[in-house]
C-alpha cells in the first residue's frame, strides 16, 4: 500500500470565503427588532448596540472586500437586511436595494463569488408587530420580498441562502430567550421553525421562477451532540431527541415535505426538495446527559468535553471530529454540501489558528473520503456585533476597533490566505499535535 499524501487537497473551483450578517456589520440599522432589543436594558452584554458596527451601510465594505481578496479568497456571504429593503408593509426601498447591487458588483470586481442570504435573524420591526414567524401569512410576505429581491439582483447572484439558522433563531427566541422576543415555550419554538420551513420553501419557489439556474438552500446550523455515557441508554435517547429536535426538524422537512413535532408529523409538500446544496453551520461538540429532574429543559443537560480546549469566552470547545461527524450528517441529505460558517471568537487569536487548521483539515478529509463539499466560509471577515452577546466576542480574521473602526489583521488571516491560496492543508493537522502552518509554499497553481 502506498502511503497517504502529504496534504490533503480541496477541489478546482472550491469557494473560499468568509461570512458576514447585514445587521452584524452594517450599523444604523434602526427600523429591525434587534434596534428594539438592544433598547431593553439587561438583553445585551455589558449593555452594548450594534451602533455603526463595521460602518458597511457608510461605506466601508469597499475596504473590507478588498482586505478579503488582498488575501486569496474569492467567495463571500453577506446577507440582505429586510427592514431596509421594505421598511413598510407598502414601501419598497429602491435606493436599499441599489445599495445592495453596488456591494455585490463590489464583490463580483474583486473576484469574490457572492452568496446571498434573505434572512439572518432579523425580522422588520412592522413583521415583529404582525406576530413574526408565528403569523400564518409571514411565509407570504417573505415570499414577496424575496421576489423583490431576486427581481433587483437576481443577474448578480446565483447563490442564495433563504434563511439563516431556522433552528437558532426559534430556540434563542422561543425557547431560551435570548433572542427578541424573549419567549420561552417549546410549543412555539417549534411554531416559529415550521413557519420559517415554509418561508424557505416560499423562498425558493420563488427564486427559482424567476432564476430557474440559481442554486438555493438554507444555512442549517449543525450542533453536534454526543451521549455522556454512550452505554447509558438514557443519555443516548435524550442526545437523539435533541438532536433532532434542533439539527434535523428543519432540513428534513425541506427534503421530504414532513414537519416532524413531537406530538406528531404535518405534511409541507412545498417544502419537499427545496435545497439545491446543504448548507452547514458548524461550531462546536457538546456532550448531553439524562437529567430527571428537567422536564424544562427536555430532561438534559449539556456540556463540553472535560479535557476539551475551549475559546475563550466559551462560546465552542475546539471539536474538529465533531466537524466531521457533522458534515457526515449533511452528506446523509445527498446533495452537494457547502460550509456556510465555521469559526470561533478569540481576539487574541491563540485559540482560532489550531481550530481553523484543525476544521478546514477535517474538510480536506472528507472530500478525500468523496463528501461533496464545495466551499468553505469562515465566521467571519472582521469583529462584528455578536448579537446577544453584544461586542464581547470577536470572530473577526480581522480585529475591528469600534470606536476608531480601525482594522487590524490578526495572523489567522495569513494562514487563511496560505490555505485559500494553495488549495490545500498539511494531512499531519488532522491530527492536532505536529501544528506548524506556515510552512508550505504560497501561489501553488491549481
Ligand atoms: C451563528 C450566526 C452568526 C454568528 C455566529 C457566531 O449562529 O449565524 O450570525 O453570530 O453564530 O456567534
Amino acid at each position: 500500500m502506498s502511503a497517504k499524501p502529504e496534504y490533503l487537497e480541496f477541489p478546482r473551483g472550491f469557494l473560499w470565503g468568509t461570512a458576514t450578517a447585514s445587521h452584524q456589520v452594517e450599523g444604523s440599522n434602526a427600523n429591525n427588532n434587534w434596534a428594539v432589543w438592544e433598547q431593553e436594558p439587561g438583553r445585551i452584554l455589558s449593555g452594548h448596540k450594534a451602533g455603526l458596527a463595521c460602518d458597511w451601510w457608510g461605506g466601508r465594505w469597499r475596504e473590507d472586500f478588498d482586505r478579503a481578496a488582498a488575501t486569496g479568497q474569492n467567495a463571500h456571504r453577506l446577507s440582505i437586511e429586510w427592514s431596509r429593503v421594505q421598511p413598510a408593509p407598502d414601501r419598497w426601498d429602491a435606493d436599499a436595494l441599489d445599495h445592495y447591487r453596488q456591494m455585490i458588483l463590489g464583490l463580483i470586481e474583486r473576484g469574490l463569488t457572492p452568496m446571498v442570504t434573505l434572512h439572518h435573524f432579523t425580522d422588520p420591526i412592522w413583521l415583529s408587530e404582525l406576530g413574526g414567524w408565528e403569523n400564518d401569512r409571514t411565509p407570504d410576505y417573505f415570499q414577496i420580498y424575496v421576489r423583490k429581491v431576486a427581481g433587483a439582483l437576481g443577474d448578480l447572484v446565483n447563490l442564495w441562502c433563504t434563511v439563516n439558522e431556522p433552528n437558532v433563531y426559534a430556540v434563542y427566541g422561543y425557547l431560551e430567550g435570548l433572542f427578541p422576543p424573549g419567549v420561552k415555550s417549546l410549543r412555539r419554538t417549534l411554531g416559529v421553525m415550521a413557519g420559517l420551513v415554509r418561508g424557505h420553501a416560499a423562498a425558493y419557489h420563488a427564486i427559482h421562477d424567476l432564476q430557474p439556474a440559481a442554486r438555493v438552500g438554507m444555512a442549517n446550523h449543525y450542533h453536534d451532540v454526543q451521549a455522556a455515557n454512550p452505554n447509558s441508554p438514557l443519555d443516548r435517547w435524550t442526545a437523539r431527541l435533541i438532536s433532532s429536535l434542533f439539527n434535523d426538524f428543519c432540513p428534513r422537512a425541506a427534503q421530504d415535505g414532513v414537519l416532524r413535532f413531537p406530538w406528531g408529523r404535518v405534511r409541507l409538500p412545498l417544502a419537499q426538495n427545496t435545497q439545491d446544496f446543504l448548507g452547514l453551520n458548524y461550531y462546536t461538540r457538546e456532550y448531553c446527559a439524562f437529567e430527571p429532574l428537567r422536564p424544562g429543559s427536555l430532561f438534559h443537560r449539556r456540556f463540553f468535553r472535560a479535557d476539551a480546549s475551549i475559546s475563550p469566552t466559551g462560546f465552542c470547545a475546539n471539536e474538529p471530529e465533531g466537524f466531521y461527524a457533522a458534515l457526515t450528517w449533511a452528506r446523509s441529505f445527498g446533495l452537494p454540501i457547502i460550509i456556510t460558517e465555521n469559526g470561533a471568537e478569540d481576539a487574541a487569536d491563540q485559540f482560532r489558528p489550531h481550530y481553523l487548521a484543525q476544521h478546514i483539515a477535517q474538510a480536506g478529509r472528507a472530500i478525500e473520503a468523496g463528501y461533496p463539499i464545495e466551499g468553505y466560509f469562515h465566521w467571519s471577515l472582521l469583529d462584528n456585533f455578536e448579537w446577544e452577546r453584544g461586542w464581547t466576542q470577536r470572530f473577526g480574521l480581522w480585529e475591528l476597533d469600534i470606536e476608531t473602526q480601525e482594522r487590524c489583521k490578526r495572523s489567522s488571516a495569513d494562514l487563511y490566505e496560505r490555505i485559500c491560496r494553495s488549495h490545500q492543508v498539511p494531512r499531519r493537522w488532522l491530527d492536532g499535535g505536529d501544528f506548524s502552518p506556515f510552512e508550505y509554499a504560497t501561489d501553488r497553481q491549481v
